[in-house]
């Protein structure tokens, strides 16, 4: 069942669509980058709700529906138990509250890896149901065969290569990659091999800064950092982590709000109202016409 619905701005509580603009594509955001410089860098921030992602759509070029839905939204562990369903469910409404950004879902553990038809499958599915332009996967050279096999049949894909949190049980946990000069050498031949596949973008998380600037410098296709290097072609984050949502704040995000404080106030005024009676007043009510 096709759940790429238009949002309806009179029956949601979403306001109207912006001035449409037209949707970026995966050659325009390819195409940023050229000989090797990437004059505006490219800006791309998580959403997994069509509110989140109206509010986000005109400042982004790509929105990505990432498997840290996970953690931020239904408070896991980690990432690992995500299933292709959350993806689906959270990727289609990110598509219907956005018109601008290029819309990236991200592959769940355990969808893909297996083989590359299994990863076809799954992928065909993320891109019929959601109406997304692209999905992203982790994992570098292992990964080579499957994105050249999804890319070959239709299917746009961003790498992820240093710190694949799918990963975190191998790696044993998520402190930065790339201190030895085998890891270093690693995540450079990740995203070569990557490239070669045809990844038409590639996310480097969580590395030592000089791997992120080595690799921009090697590839011809933008690199997206996280934790990585400002000299990456572009920037990616957990919006929830730069508003602030949550107390706990990784090294490489920087806050530029404190939202969760103000939750609480305005939760704390909204309680204090309802037990002294203050709310709801006359003009909240609905009273007999005269
Ligand atoms: O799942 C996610 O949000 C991600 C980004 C942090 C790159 O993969």
């Amino acid at each position: 069942m096709s759940t790429t619905f238009q949002l309806d701005t009179s029956t949601s509580r979403a306001t109207p669509t912006p001035q449409p603009r037209k949707r970026l594509t995966v050659p325009s955001i390819r195409g940023r980058k050229r000989d090797g410089v990437t004059k505006e860098p490219l800006v791309m921030l998580t959403a997994y709700t069509a509110r989140q992602a109206q509010l986000l759509d005109a400042h982004c070029d790509m929105l990505l529906v990432g498997d840290s839905l996970g953690q931020v939204i239904y408070g896991l562990p980690s990432t690992l138990a995500v299933t292709l369903d959350m993806m689906i469910a959270h990727g289609a409404a990110v598509v219907r509250g956005s018109y601008h950004s290029l819309v990236v879902v991200d592959m769940p553990f355990g969808s893909y890896e297996a083989s590359k038809e299994q990863a076809f499958e799954s992928a065909s599915r993320i891109m019929a149901e959601t109406g997304c332009a692209a999905v992203k996967l982790e994992g570098g050279q292992a990964m080579a065969e499957t994105i050249e096999f999804l890319n070959s049949r239709g299917i746009p894909v961003m790498a992820h290569v240093g710190l694949t949190p799918q990963a975190v049980n191998v790696l044993g946990g998520y402190a930065a990659r790339g201190r030895s000069q085998e890891e270093h050498a690693k995540i450079i031949s990740d995203g070569e091999a990557v490239q070669t596949a045809g990844a038409f973008a590639v996310v480097i998380e969580g590395v030592i800064e000089p791997i992120a600037i080595a690799l921009t410098k090697a590839i011809e296709i933008p690199t997206i950092g996280i934790g990585a290097s400002a000299q990456c072609d572009g920037q990616v984050l957990v919006t929830e982590d730069m508003l602030g949502m949550f107390e706990r704040v990784p090294r490489f995000v920087k806050r530029y709000e404190d939202i969760a404080t103000l939750i609480e106030k305005t939760v704390e005024t909204y309680a204090s109202e309802v037990r002294d009676r203050s709310f709801p007043t006359e003009a909240q009510t609905y009273q007999p016409k005269k």
